[in-house]
């Protein structure tokens, strides 16, 4: 029975919804090759939040092939943002 009560809360504590009133109108991820600024309000409007946030947490962890299949794929598709890699990493 305990065990199960602390299963529950667990749960509870791990799916923090995303709350828009939280939500940056920036961010800047750090690249050695020069970090990433992008307009969150305007890529929050454009799309849903589950596009970038996984199930409802701030778990976001990016990389080269990650981050590049994300934002990069999605820029080439629409052929809209930028796809030049110092039109994202700026030093
Ligand atoms: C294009 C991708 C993208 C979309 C779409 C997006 N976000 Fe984000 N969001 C991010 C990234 C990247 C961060 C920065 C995370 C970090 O610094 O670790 C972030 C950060 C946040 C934060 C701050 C979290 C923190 O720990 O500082 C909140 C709150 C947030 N987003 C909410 C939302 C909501 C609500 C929506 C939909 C209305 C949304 N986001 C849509 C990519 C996105
Ligand atoms: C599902 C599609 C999609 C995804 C995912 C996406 N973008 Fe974009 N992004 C766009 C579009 C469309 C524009 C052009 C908006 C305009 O011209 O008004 C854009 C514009 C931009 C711009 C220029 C304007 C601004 O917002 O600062 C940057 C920089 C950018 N994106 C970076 C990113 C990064 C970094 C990620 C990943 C964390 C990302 N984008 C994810 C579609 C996307
Ligand atoms: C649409 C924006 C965008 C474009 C264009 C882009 N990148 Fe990236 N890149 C990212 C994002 C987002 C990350 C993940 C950053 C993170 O890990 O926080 C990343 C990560 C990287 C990393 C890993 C950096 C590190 O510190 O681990 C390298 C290297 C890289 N990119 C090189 C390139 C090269 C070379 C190009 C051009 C061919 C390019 N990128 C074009 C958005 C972009």
């Amino acid at each position: 029975m305990k065990k199960v009560l602390i299963g529950v809360i667990l749960v509870a504590l791990a799916s923090v919804p995303l709350i828009a009133a939280d939500a940056p109108d920036s961010v800047t991820l750090e690249a050695k090759n020069g970090n990433v600024t992008f307009s969150h309000k305007g890529h929050a409007a454009m799309m849903d939040c589950t596009v970038c946030h996984v199930a409802d947490t701030f778990k976001l962890e990016f990389n080269r092939d990650t981050g590049h299949a994300l934002c990069l794929d999605c820029h080439k598709e629409k052929a809209a943002g930028p796809t030049r890699c110092g039109d994202c990493h700026k030093r």
